[in-house]
């Protein structure tokens, strides 16, 4: 699969790296990071190939664990998102590829970030946070019948957020790597920001949409709006 490029500035420098493909075709052609954040399998069935349960989390992280272990430099700081579960299942294999551990950030998705698949008055479990609704497709195996108030991917995450943890560890022009891009949120917030992002998505469609989000970024145009509480 290939590489995307976009280009910034009067060099013609890229802007950022978009792999439509799998992530693992795409480290070794990407620059030392100074921080990746990881936002692949739940065990949730969360998106088309996400585990079912943690059982065989570990074993569908190990290949890019390795991969970062290999390629990181030695402070490249790892944002690991998953369930509590999923990340205490994941934990000693990041031990044993010389992660160390710094903290555990919980996330408190506030009411205001009620999901774009159901009622909010009704709703019975925690709502997931997601914007971009409407591409009318499965998002994920458990997504039956999309309508155009479906969101366009279950796990996308507020732009916000991307910021701050940006903003914690990196300087403008620093290499971030978003190897589940997803809708690529933590890849344009780097755009905003001025930092260095290197992203895989290996979902055609979603591929398509993250495109787009990252030109917006470069061209200055407006993302969606997203509080955080
Ligand atoms: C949890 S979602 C990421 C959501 C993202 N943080 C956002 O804000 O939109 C995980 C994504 O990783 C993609 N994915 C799974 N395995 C991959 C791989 N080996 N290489 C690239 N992308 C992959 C899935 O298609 C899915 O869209």
């Amino acid at each position: 699969m290939k590489n995307r490029a976009a280009a910034r500035g009067p060099r013609k420098q890229p802007a950022y790296l978009l792999h439509r493909g799998d992530a693992l075709d795409a480290y070794q052609g990407w620059p030392t990071p100074t921080t990746m954040i990881s936002d692949g399998a739940y065990g949730v069935r969360g998106f088309h190939g996400d585990t079912i349960g943690t059982d065989r989390i570990a074993e569908w992280y190990q290949p890019h664990v390795e991969a970062w272990s290999r390629l990181a430099g030695p402070a490249t700081t790892l944002w690991f998102w998953n369930t509590e579960v999923g990340w205490a299942t994941v934990h000693p294999l990041l031990v044993q590829h010389g992660w160390d551990y710094v903290q555990a950030i919980t996330w408190d998705r506030g009411i205001t970030h009620i999901a774009g698949n159901v009622n909010g008055k009704t709703i019975r479990r925690f709502p997931v946070v997601s914007r971009i609704k409407g591409t009318m497709r499965r998002a994920a195996p458990r997504v039956h019948n999309p309508s155009s108030l479906s969101a366009a991917h279950l796990n996308q995450k507020p732009l916000e957020f991307m910021r701050r943890m940006l903003n914690a560890v990196t300087d403008p022009g620093d290499v971030v790597w978003e190897p589940f891009g997803g809708l690529a949120s933590a890849s344009v917030a780097a755009v905003e920001t001025g930092r260095f992002p290197c992203a895989a998505e290996i979902d055609h469609d979603f591929a398509e949409i993250a495109a787009q989000r990252l030109d917006d970024a470069l061209a200055g145009r407006d993302q969606e709006t997203e509080d955080l509480p």
